[in-house]
This record gives structure tokens, sequence and C-alpha cells, in this order.
């Protein structure tokens, strides 16, 4: 019956396409692996995250996108917008490629004083920086929006930052910083990160760089973002440098680090030593993450593309390729192991929730495939040295999301996930290091049809992986190779957007 149902949904899907090409798709889709609460594209390929701004009570949301095949290839900006960060209305292609190139990853920001002198009527200007990438040659360019951000239009002498004679000079992400009044620009340049700054959005004044001896260089950085955030609970603040690197994460591929310092209005110092590697999230599928510009509420709210470079272009769906994660808060907090960024579900998620349920040591919960949940071990009671949550379905595929006590690790084990022959890359297990000397320890999980995120100990270590399984995962159990003791359990069915 489902079968029937999925197949009638895909010829309505690809005749709804096939009618209206290049205009995004609004129709309900129940396709085999389709996210049912997270963001994904209407139809055909999709990466990073793009221009990410708040304005009038819009998030919009701009990314990567091929609306030609389910492969990378001409990049486009593909553009939704949201009132709540969960659901999701899809916009024409805002920005196609031209004669200077493929559009690259970039930001958006409002300027609220037309210092671009862009503004053309009411309403404040958006302006979009973005990589124009032709056969590998980079430029900065930008465009404008006076509707809203709905529709844009380049700027006549665009470039406004030229290639210096780099490879990889690209994914500019833009903010106004208070103290210095300017703009400052990050951008990734090969194995660096370059800060840039201007008065008007057009001139921009090389000021620094930072990183060429910093962190994991296991691969090309890309996708920078820099914010400052308040240390939780102290009077303290501390700026927060993302760094995306591909290859050479620590579990394979490609992965987001970050860097704790200052920024000065010129450039960004690391307050930890040369060889600390951090990162957001230590699974697999999170990915060129960055934050919204402009958000309400002095919020830092991220969001990544759920997926990895090792495998992205060959996962087995069919109409679409690729998700974001979860939208997420970020924060600083002092930990026993010094201060770390931390990523909680924004609240906007809770949302999704329908009736709570129970679920035991004894009871596993049924569900509909769409779940969260959050369990507490007590360590001082528990005798079992692995323990956690299992997803799994009648096929014996599963997806084990578990702590190992004696490396002090969490883990996603993927060796049984389904469907896997696409990618030698893909099974696996993937692990995240423990911050937390806690005797309580928590397993916060999200659970869709493709995916899972792991936010353990209050999001102090965070975990993604996507999964594309014969049947989907509708039942989750604790495990453990001996006594568990749970000091409470929350569990909730979740709804779909669509
Ligand atoms: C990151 C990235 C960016 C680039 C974009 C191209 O995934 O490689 O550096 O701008 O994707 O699609």
């Amino acid at each position: 019956m489902r079968l029937l149902q999925n197949l009638f949904l895909i010829a309505l899907l690809t005749t709804v396409i096939s009618c209206s090409k290049k205009e995004p798709e609004t129709a309900t889709i129940i396709e085999p692996h389709r996210p049912q609460f997270h963001f994904s594209p209407p139809a055909k390929w999709m990466n990073d995250p793009n221009g990410m701004v708040y304005y009038n009570g819009e998030y919009h949301l701009f990314y990567q996108h091929y609306p030609d095949s389910t492969m990378w290839g001409p990049m486009h900006w593909g553009h939704a917008v949201s009132k709540d960060l969960i659901h999701w209305e899809h916009l024409p292609i805002a920005l196609y490629p031209d004669s200077l190139g493929y559009i690259f990853s970039g930001s958006a920001v409002v300027d609220a004083n037309n210092t671009a002198g862009f503004q053309s009527g009411n309403e404040k200007p958006l302006v979009a920086i973005f990589t124009y990438d032709k056969q590998g040659y980079e430029t900065q360019a930008i465009a404008f929006s006076n509707d809203k951000g709905h529709t844009w239009t380049k700027y006549e002498n665009n470039p406004v930052i030229k290639n210096p004679g780099e490879k990889d000079f690209r994914d500019p992400k833009v903010f106004w910083h208070v103290e210095s009044e300017h703009w400052i620009m990050s951008l990734a340049v090969a194995n660096r990160i370059q800060f840039f700054r201007s008065k008007n959005l057009k001139d921009w004044e090389l000021t620094g760089e930072f990183g060429r001896e910093h962190g994991n260089h296991g691969g090309v950085w890309e996708c920078p973002d820099l914010f400052q955030l308040p240390v939780t609970g102290t009077t303290e603040t501390r700026w927060v440098l993302l760094v995306s690197i591909n290859p050479g994460s620590p579990n394979g591929g490609s992965g987001t680090q970050y860097f704790i310092g200052n920024f000065d209005g010129k450039t960004f110092t690391s307050e930890h030593g040369p060889s600390t590697e951090r990162f957001i999230d230590y699974g697999r599928d999170n990915y060129a993450g960055v934050t919204w510009g402009n958000a309400p509420d002095g919020r830092t709210i991220f969001l990544g593309w759920m997926s990895n470079w090792n495998y992205a272009q060959v996962v087995p769906t069919e109409t679409w390729r690729s998700a974001m994660t979860l939208p997420r808060d970020l924060s600083l907090h002092n930990t026993s192991a010094g201060i770390r960024l931390v990523s909680t579900p924004s609240k906007e998620v809770e949302q999704l929730r329908t009736e709570r349920k129970d679920i035991t040591v004894d009871q596993p919960f049924i569900h509909t495939g769409l779940a969260e949940v959050k369990v507490e071990f007590d360590l001082n009671e528990t005798a079992a040295k692995d323990f956690g949550i299992e997803l799994f379905n009648s096929k014996n595929e599963n997806i084990r999301i578990g702590y190992d006590r004696e490396s002090n690790w969490f883990y996603i084990d993927r060796t049984n996930p389904g469907k896997k022959e696409f990618s030698t890359d893909f099974v696996g297990i993937q692990y995240a290091p423990r911050f937390s000397d806690s005797h309580i320890l928590t397993l916060h999980i999200f659970v869709d049809v493709a995916s899972v995120e792991l936010f353990a100990d209050g999001g102090v270590s965070c975990m993604t992986a996507i999964f594309f399984p014969t049947e989907d995962f509708t039942q989750l159990k604790i495990y453990g190779d001996g006594e568990v003791k749970l000091l409470s359990t929350e569990a909730y069915e979740l709804k779909s957007i669509w």
C-alpha cells in the first residue's frame, strides 16, 4: 500500500516537475528517504546553505543548487523562506550562473543604513555576497534585493574582490561589526581564513588572516563564519570562527571545525594551541554550516548541509539529493574540559512533537519513523560499558547511537544501515569525544526517515548521520552490554512538515 502510494506520488511529482521547469514545487512529498521534517530541495541537487539572513519575519535560506541534475554542476542559488525555521516555502531560483562563473557559496546581509546605495524603495536593501567560480578562477561579487529578498539583481561592477592568484578563494561570510563600524568578511583561502573590511560592501581591504598553522589541515578550508557569543553564566564573551574542511575530518571526508578566541576588527586570534582540533559536530554528515545573519533576539542559529563530499553525489535518492540539518542554536559553555561550542536544537523544533510516549529499558518505542528521544543515564549506577539507543526495522537493519565507557567516546554505528553499496566510505562507526565528566550522561536524538542527529550532554558533543534503510526505522530501543540505570526518559513521535 505504502509502495503504491509512493509510486503514485512520484508519478505526480514528476509530472509537476516536467510541467514547470525551474519553478519550485509545493507538492506533498512522500518518496522513499524523503526527509519529513528537515529542509530538502523540491528536486535535483543541493549542497551548502547560503545567504542565510532574517528580514521582516522571514528566515531566508539560499542553497547551492543545480536544477538540471541530481549531481553537482553549474551552481545556482536555490531559495526558500520560513517563518518558523521548520516549514519552508520554496521560491524561484535567486541567482543564476553567468559569464563571470557559477554562483558558489556566500552570505547575505540587511544593509539597514543603505551603505551600498542600492535602496530604491521603502524596504531595507538585502545584499548577497557570493563567490563566482569560473573553471576554478574565483572572485567575490554582490547582488541586491529591494523586495525583502524575493528577487535579486547582480551589481553591475562585479566582481568586488578580484582574484590575487589563489586557486581556492571563496565562500564570503559578512557581518556588520559595531565596534569598528565596518562590514567584515571572512573568506576561505586555500589553507587559511582571510579577513577583509568595507564601509560600503563594494570596496574591500584585506586586514588579516588566520589559520595556516592552526587546527586541521587534512583538506581545503571552506565556508568560514565568525561571530561573538557570551560565555553562558559569566560576563565574558568570545569570538568563534567556524571553518569547514574537506577532506580530513575526524571520521573521514567533510567536517566543520571551530576555533575560540578574539577578533579585534582586523583579524582573529585563537586561544587554543595550534594543534587543537575541535569540531562543531563529529558525525559524517554535517558540512559547510554557517549561522543566520540578523537573527532575532540576538540568537546565533546554525544550519549545516547534511551530507559528506565522500558520497553526497551517489546516495540512493531518486529525484533530489541532500537535506539540511535541523536548525541549532549555538552557545558557549564552560565544561570540565574548558570552553566548548554547544549546539542545541532550536526551540522551533519542539512544534514537531505530538503526544509524549513511554520508553524504558524493557519497552521499545514503536513510532512512525519520526521520533525525538532523550534519555539520561546514571553512570554511577550503570554497569554496562557500552550502551545507547538503537534504531531498527523488521529487516534486521539498524543504527546504534551509543557511548563506550572505556574510550570515553560517543559513537554512531552505521555498519548495518540498509542500503550501503553506493559507497565504501558510507559504512562504519563514527566517533565523538565526550567532554563532560558528569555522572549524568544524556543522549538526545532526532530521528527522521533518513537521518539521526545526536545532541549528547546537552549539545556539547554532537553527531549527525544519514542512512537509507530498505524499510523505515520505526522501532527504537535502549541497549547495553550490562545493566543500565536511567534517570529519566522523554519520547515523542514527531509530525511531518509536508
Ligand atoms: C563547500 C563548497 C564551497 C563552494 C561550494 C561549491 O561544500 O565546496 O567551498 O563554494 O561548495 O558548490
